[in-house]
């Protein structure tokens, strides 16, 4: 009595999405708004979890009770997530820049006199959620999240394997889910599928964080 499910627990979160740079002015990034991210955090805390959110740039408040370290590129996150460790659990709801521009000017790119569009190179970013399944302090417990548009359950059974984390939560991004207040999402474990309603994002938190003391009782 008086002891939370997830008191003495390490819980790793990523939120929100990450900036690449171009040149000390631009950037490439993504629609991502951090809220689910930023609400599963707060619902592992209020389970009594000690949890580090590594968040890319949003306008997020900090949740309460949440160690927060604000990163903008997607090897900063990596790096940070790696020195979070040792964690019980980690979930893994940042939109990470897929690619980033090849070689950042450090000056601010100017307009070239014939008016053509400067080339632009890109390469491609670490995967931090296959980098932690797979790393020697691997979290017991390995969350990710997976956007999908179509064929939701099959392509997150395909990303299950091949990141190797033990869950996906895979969330149908035809409607509004990024930046919206609610999420659609379904549950892909190796233990089979479950569909749940559609909820506001804390609520899919609080189902989550819930999931993830059981799993790590
Ligand atoms: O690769 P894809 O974007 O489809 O997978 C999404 C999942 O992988 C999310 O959990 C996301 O946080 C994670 N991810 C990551 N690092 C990347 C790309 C995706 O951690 N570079």
């Amino acid at each position: 009595p008086g002891t939370l499910p997830l008191t003495g627990r390490h819980m790793l979160v990523t939120s929100g999405p990450t900036h690449e740079p171009l040149d000390p002015v631009r950037y490439l990034a993504n629609r991502s708004s951090g809220k689910q991210g930023h609400a599963i955090a707060a619902a592992l805390a209020a389970l009594g979890a000690r949890v580090t959110l590594v968040s890319g740039p949003v306008t997020q408040p900090d949740p309460a009770g949440v160690t927060v370290v604000r990163v903008e590129t997607a090897r900063e996150m990596l790096a940070a997530c790696e020195a979070a460790l040792p964690a019980d659990a980690a979930v893994f709801a940042a939109a990470v820049a897929d690619w980033r521009p090849a070689a950042p000017a450090t000056q601010k790119m100017k307009k070239p006199a014939d008016d053509a569009a400067p080339p632009m190179a890109l390469v491609p970013n670490p995967d931090i959620l296959a980098t932690l399944s797979r790393h020697p302090q691997r979290p017991r417990l390995v969350i990710g999240f997976a956007a999908e548009t179509e064929r939701v359950i099959e392509h997150a059974r395909a990303k299950l394997a091949r990141k190797g984390c033990d869950w996906i939560v895979a969330n149908d991004v035809s409607g509004d889910a990024m930046g919206g207040a609610e999420n659609t999402v379904h549950l892909v474990t190796a233990a089979g599928v479950e569909d749940w309603p559609r909820l506001p994002k804390a609520e899919v938190a609080a189902r989550l964080a819930d999931r993830v003391a059981e799993a790590l009782a």
